[in-house]
């Protein structure tokens, strides 16, 4: 593994290493349920937007390495995705799945939550080498559900705010500004030489 990969597989286990540390010194909070399934939901999404912002940042910088460093920020923002989901469903709810159903149907935040996760899914399921190879040009097609995936997270925290709009609408300018990015490239074609012909160039989760 190459230095920045070591780097950023040791900064992305951070969060967890600083849950499992709360958790065995109960140091989470007089809630450490609602701590766990927070603190996850919020890497996952920051994961997801630092996932978006490294062909930018490349195209900016001109560092090279900085896309070696896309597919593992992706894994990572899925793995926490995993944990809050894990945190929601065992924690949380017990497995009553009774619950969960009548949860997904009546609260618009958790269906949107679930879609989230749903379309991250497939991403984190395809991002090895061999699924590269097996879809070839649909891989990349598949990849844009990154997109969707952001505005989605992005909306399941807006519809679980109640009364602070500060942190929802910072993470929507965020995400704009990465979009707006996307697009601005797109229309004038301005991708750079590096990234061309790169199956992990464009807005891929991995
Ligand atoms: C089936 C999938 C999901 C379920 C059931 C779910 C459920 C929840 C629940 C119950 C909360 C806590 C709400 C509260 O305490 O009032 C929450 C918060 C949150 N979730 Fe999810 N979620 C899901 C997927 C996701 C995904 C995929 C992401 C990100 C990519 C995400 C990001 C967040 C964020 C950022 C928060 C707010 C954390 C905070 O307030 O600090 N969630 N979610």
């Amino acid at each position: 593994m190459r230095l920045p990969n070591r780097v950023g597989f040791a900064l992305g286990l951070l969060p967890l290493v600083w849950l499992v540390h709360g958790a065995v010194t109960e140091t989470l909070g007089a809630n450490p349920i609602e701590r766990i399934i927070r603190m996850c939901g919020d890497w996952a999404l920051w994961l997801l937007l630092l996932t978006l912002s490294i062909t930018p940042l490349r195209r900016l910088t001109g560092w090279g390495w900085l896309g070696r460093l896309r597919r593992m920020l992706g894994l990572f923002s899925f793995f926490y995705a995993l944990l809050h989901l894990l945190g929601y469903t065992v924690l949380d709810r017990y497995f009553d799945w009774h619950d969960i159903m009548g949860d997904i149907r009546k609260r618009p935040y958790i269906t949107i939550g679930l879609l989230t996760f749903l379309l991250l899914l497939p991403l984190a399921i395809t991002s090895t080498q061999g699924w590269i190879k097996r879809l070839g040009p649909f891989w990349r097609t598949l990849h844009r559900l990154i997109y969707p995936a952001a505005i989605l997270g992005v909306c399941h925290l807006f519809l679980m705010t109640k009364a602070d709009w500060r942190l929802p609408a910072l993470h929507g300018m965020v995400l704009a500004l990465l979009l707006g990015m996307r697009v601005f490239t797109a229309s004038t074609g301005s991708r750079t030489p590096s990234s061309q012909g790169d199956s992990h160039s464009q807005g891929n989760l991995v």
